[in-house]
């Protein structure tokens, strides 16, 4: 897989902050070039990302500060720098984390020189840096979500230590996003529009751990779409955690607002991007304006992600989501009205304190009437510190287990039928790579992001390419390649 550096000439770096941090990579060189004299070989890193696809963008910028320092990149965790780059939005997640860093102390053991980070979110939560120190003393690094930008001067400061380094923030009001960084994917690319989140759904940790909205300038936002255009991007995911409310938090007077709309349109207009995607909306926020915008604009993904939660009134009242059952509903129609071919995907979360069988009835019930193309189906995880960790109705875990396993019979039956209905059209697909199991077949997606797997040679990775859809194989197709 083909790699990139975005931003990495300095010519192009406007931002002060970024200027210093490559400076900062320029010294971390030095001493992984003196490092690997000593040892007579090259020292290679690792970066295990948990979570969301901001959190994967982030550690993109992670990858890119490691390997412009000298470090070779490696999948095994038995590596001279492990970083790990966590979420919070569920306890498995920090769970899974834990478990993990556990057995990597066992590389150290053998290692001596190696050095294990961990920053992002779960780094965020009361208490967390605190267990890390009591039970994790062989971490070397600790940073959280609004210093990550820092990260060339803490590998520096961790390089010449030996002692735990601990860097929190609790807020911030900076966006640096001059950084380079080290694209998964050469064609396509995650842009973030916004960091942060206002809403305080009652069971979500993220605006405790992400800080408040902060969105960046529309002109940022366009140069850095315009320069992975230039090195090769044709498609971008405008990230944020609630992308509709992007320029809410600019003042009236400021000619940066504008909607998340017109910013749409805007990233449309770059030339070399060909396909645009956007994660995620909240419904309350979702316009007609924006509607229209992906109505006229064949370069924006038939795809929306829109996450209903919760199908009962009572339930979206108590998690603070601020729309009803009917009123998503309402949405969801107008959407397969003005969009006919757009998928809708969603979140559903099972197991919210309160929820009775008639409230699973009622997301059900919306499951059906909506039909949703995909649904990510959670079990409800208490975050200490929100408010529905303290609401006194929990459900039992036999109860939520129950509700989860009807739930998602339904999601899967809804999403075939609809994966099923495009058979015999032809798409344009995105060529993503190699499929895994099969070395004779190609996977790519198609604007609505559905898989497509179809016999072409490895030349067609990165190009936008017509496939017939042939045979419907429940959540994927197997297609052709129409010449
Ligand atoms: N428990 C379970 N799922 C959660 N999500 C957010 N917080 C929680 C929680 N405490 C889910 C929501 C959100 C997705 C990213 O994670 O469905 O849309
Ligand atoms: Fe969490 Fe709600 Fe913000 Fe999404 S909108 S990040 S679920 S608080």
């Amino acid at each position: 897989m083909g790699i990139n550096i975005l931003n990495s000439n300095k010519a192009e770096i406007q931002d002060g902050e970024s200027l210093k941090q490559l400076e900062y990579i320029e010294q971390a060189k030095d001493k992984v070039s003196a490092l690997e004299k000593e040892l007579g070989r090259k020292l290679t890193a690792c970066v295990v990302t948990f979570g969301c696809q901001m959190n994967a963008r982030d550690s993109e910028k992670l990858l890119a500060t490691l390997k412009l320092a000298g470090y070779e990149e490696t999948e095994s965790e038995d590596a001279d720098f492990v970083i790990y780059n966590t979420c919070s939005v569920r306890d498995n997640a920090d769970q899974r984390v834990l478990g993990r860093l556990g057995q990597t102390s066992n590389f150290k053991k053998k290692n001596p020189n190696m050095k294990i980070a961990i920053c992002g979110c779960m780094m965020q939560e009361a208490g967390a840096v605190e267990k890390i120190q009591k039970s994790y003393r062989f971490v070397d690094l600790i940073f959280g979500t609004h210093n990550i930008y820092k990260f060339a001067e803490l590998l520096n400061t961790v390089l010449d230590s030996d002692r735990m380094i601990i860097d929190i923030w609790k807020e911030t009001d900076k966006i640096v996003e001059d950084l380079p960084a080290f694209r998964k994917y050469p064609f396509k690319s995650g842009v973030n529009i916004m960091f942060g989140c206002n809403n305080f759904c009652t069971y979500c940790i993220v605006p405790y751990v992400r800080g408040r909205e902060r969105s960046r300038s529309p002109k940022d936002i366009i140069r850095e779409c315009e320069k992975l255009a230039a090195d090769g991007v044709k498609e971008v995911m405008l990230l944020g955690q609630n992308v509709n409310s992007y320029g809410l938090d600019f003042s009236d007077d400021n000619p940066d607002k504008i909607s998340f709309a017109k910013l749409l349109e805007l990233v449309c207009e770059v030339e070399g991007i060909e396909r645009v995607r956007f994660m995620t909306p909240h419904p309350k926020d979702f316009s007609d304006e924006l509607l229209d915008v992906i109505a006229k604009n064949p370069k924006i993904a038939r795809h929306i992600h829109l996450p209903l939660q919760a199908g009962n009134s009572e339930i979206l009242r108590r998690m603070n989501r601020k729309y009803t059952k009917e009123s998503y509903l309402e949405l969801a129609g107008k959407i397969r009205e003005k969009l006919p071919d757009v998928a809708i995907t969603t979140d559903i979360i099972v197991g919210f304190p309160g929820e009775t069988k008639e409230a699973v009835l009622d997301t059900i019930d919306v499951i059906k009437k909506v039909k949703f193309d995909n649904a990510f189906t959670f079990i409800y995880s208490k975050r200490p510190g929100t408010p529905a960790a303290s609401f006194e109705d929990q459900v039992p875990e036999e109860v939520v287990k129950e509700n989860f396993d009807m739930l998602l019979k339904v999601v899967q039956e809804t999403a075939k039928e609809q994966t099923a209905k495009l058979q015999g059209r032809t798409e344009t697909v995105l060529v993503e790579g190699v499929n895994e199991h099969d070395k004779s077949l190609l996977t790519g997606r198609m604007s609505n992001n559905t898989l497509v797997h179809f016999p072409g040679g490895e030349e067609l990775i990165g190009e936008l390419v017509p496939v017939s859809l042939l045979e419907c194989h429940g959540f994927y197709y197997l297609g052709k390649l129409v010449k």
